[in-house]
């Protein structure tokens, strides 16, 4: 009885909330309002103007950057209708003298008050510096610097999603709890359960600490491709988008502890030049399509960088690293170090004129033990690194080893001989990346600082809310 009068109460409230008149978002206000109809918009008022017998405000409700301009009569003003405040508005959609979309209110609702005095640390008409605004992580999203980035971050995710659709790739979702390192640095996050009464238990059976739950030690996992191999073997081409996990010690403007990565598998993969083609391909579908969508946010977060970059226009460059060491040392900033620093990868795509360049054929003892040797010099191995402007390395990826008895010398651990057993049975050649969202966002946006490109940034002694 208590049951079904619940299921009437929820049907009668469901029934009022699906009878409310609907609100309109801005961006289709803007996209297909017409003139003189009745409007309602819910948003944050971002500017106000006081003028003699009416009030300008300029109200956005993060459905796009621009924002809808509305006159209010002076009547209708209250106290609390102020920057920053929360409001509903009634009104009629009109034209400006300048042929621009406003609202003419009839009617206005805060919703909620917004005291500066009371440490709102945002004021309006000021364009605060990312410094400054990265200081109030739970408040930022109101910054229009803020909200423009996660509107382009959200487009550029949809159109990843797009541009495998469209070539057939199935996406696959990898665990993010894994027993590998499937790079091989040591910079996993150990988990385990915190639960004192399981851990407890749990000993009891004779576990020791580190594998007592799943039986072995295991990680935050710091990149899905084997389990994409695994895929990749029995349904060819694939891909993720996920949060990947690194415990570097990193602080620099271009390292998170938690990041997205997105990385693909391609099957029947024979050589380092056909990934590089797709590669290409991937980046300047991706940075046209959201020229398209976010070209208001793009000028919003960057005047500058929201010019289309000429290399759209040029094939990518290729260079072996040895070719980059030779260059390196040339413009002379070579080090004794093995390996390309930041600082020299910047120093090479400033080199190109800021086109990105793939460095190809890296000594073998300088990446995982998954490559695959190059035939033609077994010191070195098949693999890339693609360099782009403010970032330097936004991808890195290679040919995999698929000779079975070449990959069980190298295989770190007898952990990962499912990875190997995986070149047993119907093995195919194969090739995949992986590409850092939060870096690839940085150079299409001109982001200095990676902890702007997502919402909330964890790095080494930051991990707040
Ligand atoms: O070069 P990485 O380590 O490659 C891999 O993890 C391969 N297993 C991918 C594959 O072949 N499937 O990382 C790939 C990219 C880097 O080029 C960089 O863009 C990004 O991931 N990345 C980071 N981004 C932000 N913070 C960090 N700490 C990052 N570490 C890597
Ligand atoms: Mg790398």
């Amino acid at each position: 009885m208590l049951c079904r009068k619940a299921c009437n109460y929820n049907l009668i409230n469901y029934l009022k909330i699906a009878t409310q008149k609907p609100y309109s978002v801005i961006a289709s206000v803007l996209e297909n309002a017409t003139v003189g109809e009745d409007t309602e918009v819910k948003g944050w008022v971002k500017n106000l103007r006081v003028q003699k017998h009416l009030i300008f405000a300029d109200v956005s409700d993060g459905s796009c950057a621009q924002k809808l301009q509305i006159i209010i009569p002076k009547e209708l003003k209250t106290d609390a209708l102020t920057c920053g405040s929360s409001v509903h508005i009634r009104g009629k959609l009109s034209k400006s003298p300048r042929g621009q979309l406003e609202l003419l209110a009839e009617n206005i609702k805060v919703l909620g008050a917004c005291v500066v005095l009371d440490g709102y640390p945002f004021n309006p008409r000021t364009t605060h510096p990312p410094e400054y605004i990265r200081q109030y992580i739970h408040l930022r999203s109101r910054t229009n610097y803020v909200s423009s980035i996660l509107r382009v971050r959200n487009s550029l995710t949809r159109h990843i999603h797009d541009f495998y659709a469209s070539k057939k790739y199935l996406n696959v979702h990898t665990p993010i709890l894994t027993s590998n390192d499937c790079e091989g640095a040591g910079e996993m996050f150990k988990v385990q359960p915190e639960c004192q009464d399981t851990v407890k238990a749990m000993m009891q059976e004779g576990k020791n600490e580190d594998t007592l739950y799943f039986g072995s030690k295991t990680y935050l996992s710091v990149s899905g491709q084997l389990h994409l191999e695994a895929i990749c073997r029995g349904m060819g081409n694939v891909y993720t988008l996920g949060p990947t996990f690194r415990a570097e010690n990193a602080r620099s403007r271009l390292h998170l502890s938690e990041f997205y990565m997105l990385e693909a598998e391609l099957a029947f993969c024979y050589s380092l030049e056909q990934l590089q083609n797709h590669i290409e391909e991937l980046l300047k579908y991706l940075f046209v399509e959201t020229r398209n969508t976010n070209e208001a946010d793009l000028s919003v977060i960057d005047k500058e960088n929201c010019k289309e970059p000429s290399w759209l226009r040029q094939k990518f460059v290729t260079l072996t690293y040895d070719e980059a060491q030779d260059i390196l040392k040339k413009k002379k900033v070579a080090s004794t170090e093995k390996g390309i620093n930041k600082e020299q990868e910047l120093a090479l795509v400033d080199y190109c004129n800021g086109t990105p360049i793939f460095i190809v054929s890296w000594p073998k003892d300088l990446k995982s033990f998954y490559m695959k040797e190059c035939q033609s010099d077994n010191s070195k191995v098949e693999a890339l690194d693609l360099l782009a402007p403010i970032t330097g390395e936004i991808v890195g990826g290679s040919l995999r080893e698929d000779d079975y008895d070449r990959l069980k010398l190298k295989l770190p651990s007898e952990k990962l001989d499912w990875y190997l057993e995986l070149r047993k049975f119907g093995n195919i050649p194969t090739g995949g990346y992986g590409l850092g969202l939060e870096r690839l966002l940085q150079t299409m946006c001109g982001i200095t600082n990676i902890k702007d490109t997502l919402p909330f940034p964890r790095w080494p002694h930051n991990c707040s809310m």
